[in-house]
């Protein structure tokens, strides 16, 4: 007899008891521990697949792959490597859906979002495939008579790329990419939340033709990635996290001289001038805290808005908050998940219950959980608004990685621009003004590696990305990206 009251599998594609395997040189294998994790679905509260643990020798393995494969796919012309490229870029293109739906199953990131951002994968993959066409070097004459220069731009070897669970395929793309179209190989590390679409994502790099040992995926969580950064074989680490684990990571790599790129925390500043177009500002204010569920380095959890029309603006935000629909990630109606994780949870619930404490005022929302009216399942926070005026307020200050933003009332520009660089952080930061020239002062005084004007979260993939101060150190995509894999050598020749 069937049970009739059970409800049908929200992933019935997947076997929830499925073992994935993690790609080593030409081998799906699984640890040589045996050891294996469960994915978590947080919309459901369900685990899911087994997932290997990769130890220090399943690394080393990886590691040595890459380097072996290095030796060709460094030196085969680029118009091979950018053919893979294309192909991969078609796969994801005709798997987008499968690519979707497996990370909503891990992160809970909405539908809508994922479809955005397999469509950006398959942008990211064309492009970098095309760059990587483009010149290598220049000619330059020397100052010293009877001498030629040129520079060439080299692959720098193997590059181990670590990358977080609130966006991995579209981060992990961001680094992937522009390092094979350079003729690098790589060693990647996904999140211990997230590690099945990489699998997947690896899988159709394979079938579009990358050649053994040139992508590597070990799965695991810190360890697996703390080998992997202490790997002797590796000439790079690229990283988006923590700030915290990014120093760490940053520490290691000195000791070495490793190039790093690290994409770390944010805490942007969207400044909302007396002059700005109210209704695209407000509306961006509300995506700004609640895209990707607040889970986003881009986030614009800090809302500076002018005296002269912060009543208004309030207003109007307890108005259209209340409207952002909360819901199953699956359903293309939801505009936020539940948290990624039960940690995320649990950190982001406790700065609303700090928010409390500090003496904040809360503006709107504020509600978790079964609190939160029609939720019977997930790990749901509303998008919540609090007035910070003490500059001192964690709120205001740290990066919470939830949908929670700080308000903070500010009265001329040279204070908006003050509040605005007073974070430690310095990843996005944008405005809303009518006002041109007030728009380049404030672009300029930003401290800030992206700044949006009567804009926010506009992305392609040929401008660069990142950050300055503690969001981190060099820019993805964009043709600075292909800078960031490549080497700059200067060859002399002197002339008889
Ligand atoms: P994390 O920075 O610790 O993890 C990111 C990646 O680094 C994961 O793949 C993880 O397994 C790996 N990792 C962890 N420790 C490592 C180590 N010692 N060596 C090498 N790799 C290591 O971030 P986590 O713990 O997942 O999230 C904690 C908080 O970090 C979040 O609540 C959020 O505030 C922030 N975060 C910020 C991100 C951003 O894009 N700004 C992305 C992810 C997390
Ligand atoms: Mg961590």
């Amino acid at each position: 007899m069937t049970d009739t009251t059970k409800p049908p599998r929200r992933f019935a594609e997947i076997d929830p008891e499925q073992c994935f395997d993690m790609l080593i040189g030409e081998s799906w294998v699984q640890a040589s521990s045996g050891e294996t994790f469960r994915c978590f679905d947080p919309y459901d509260d369900e685990e899911w697949g087994h997932v290997p643990v990769a130890s220090a020798d399943d690394v080393a393995h990886a590691v040595a792959a890459a380097r072996d494969a290095f030796a060709t796919w460094s030196r085969i012309p680029a118009l091979a490597r950018s053919a893979v490229l294309s192909r991969w870029a078609q796969l994801i293109d005709e798997n987008s859906e499968t690519l979707a739906r497996l990370q909503v199953h891990e992160n809970g990131k909405t539908i809508t979002e994922m479809r955005a951002v397999t469509g950006s994968l398959r942008q990211t993959a064309d492009y970098f495939g095309h760059l990587a066409l483009g010149p290598i070097g220049s000619t330059i004459e020397p100052f010293m008579p009877n001498h030629e220069a040129w520079t060439v731009r080299q692959p720098i070897g193997v590059v181990a790329a670590i990358a977080p669970w609130n966006n991995p395929l579209g981060l992990l793309s961001w680094k992937l990419f522009p390092a094979l179209a350079a003729g690098n190989t790589i060693v990647v590390k996904p999140s211990e939340v997230t590690p099945v679409s990489t699998l997947f994502l690896a899988k159709l790099g394979l079938e579009a033709g990358l050649p053994a040992g040139v992508l590597n995926v070990v799965t695991g969580a810190g360890p697996t990635g703390a080998a992997l950064v202490d790997s002797p074989g590796i000439d790079k680490i690229a990283f988006t996290g923590s700030t915290s684990t990014g120093a760490v990571i940053a520490q290691r790599a000195a000791a070495r001289f490793l190039r790093t790129t690290l994409e770390l925390g944010g805490k942007g500043a969207q400044i909302v001038f007396a002059d700005a177009d109210l209704d695209r500002a407000t509306a961006s204010l509300v995506t700004g805290i609640t895209a990707g569920t607040g889970q986003a380095c881009n986030a614009g959890s800090r809302l500076l808005v002018h005296g002269s029309v912060y009543d208004e603006v309030i207003d109007r935000l307890r108005t259209l908050i209340p409207e952002v629909r909360i819901g199953d990630p699956l359903e293309p109606t939801s505009a936020i998940g539940p948290l990624a994780s039960r940690p995320q949870y649990e950190k982001v619930t406790g700065y609303l219950d700090l928010a409390e404490e500090e003496g904040n005022e809360l503006l709107v929302g504020g509600r978790r959980g079964e609190q939160i009216s029609g939720v019977t399942t997930g790990r749901f926070v509303e998008p919540t608004l609090y007035a910070t005026p003490d500059s001192q307020s964690r709120i205001r200050r740290e990066e919470i990685f939830g949908p929670v933003g700080a308000v903070i009332r500010f009265d001329d520009e040279d204070e908006a621009v003050r509040i605005a660089n007073e974070s430690p952080y310095g990843l996005v930061a944008g405005m809303w003004t009518k006002d041109v020239s007030r728009a380049h002062r404030a672009a300029k005084r930003l401290e800030s590696g992206v700044v949006w004007i009567n804009t926010w979260r506009a992305f392609s993939t040929n401008v660069p990305f990142g950050g300055v101060k503690h969001s981190g150190i060099g820019r993805e995509i964009g043709p600075d990206a292909l800078l960031e894999y490549t080497e700059t050598k200067s060859v002399w020749l002197g002339l008889d």
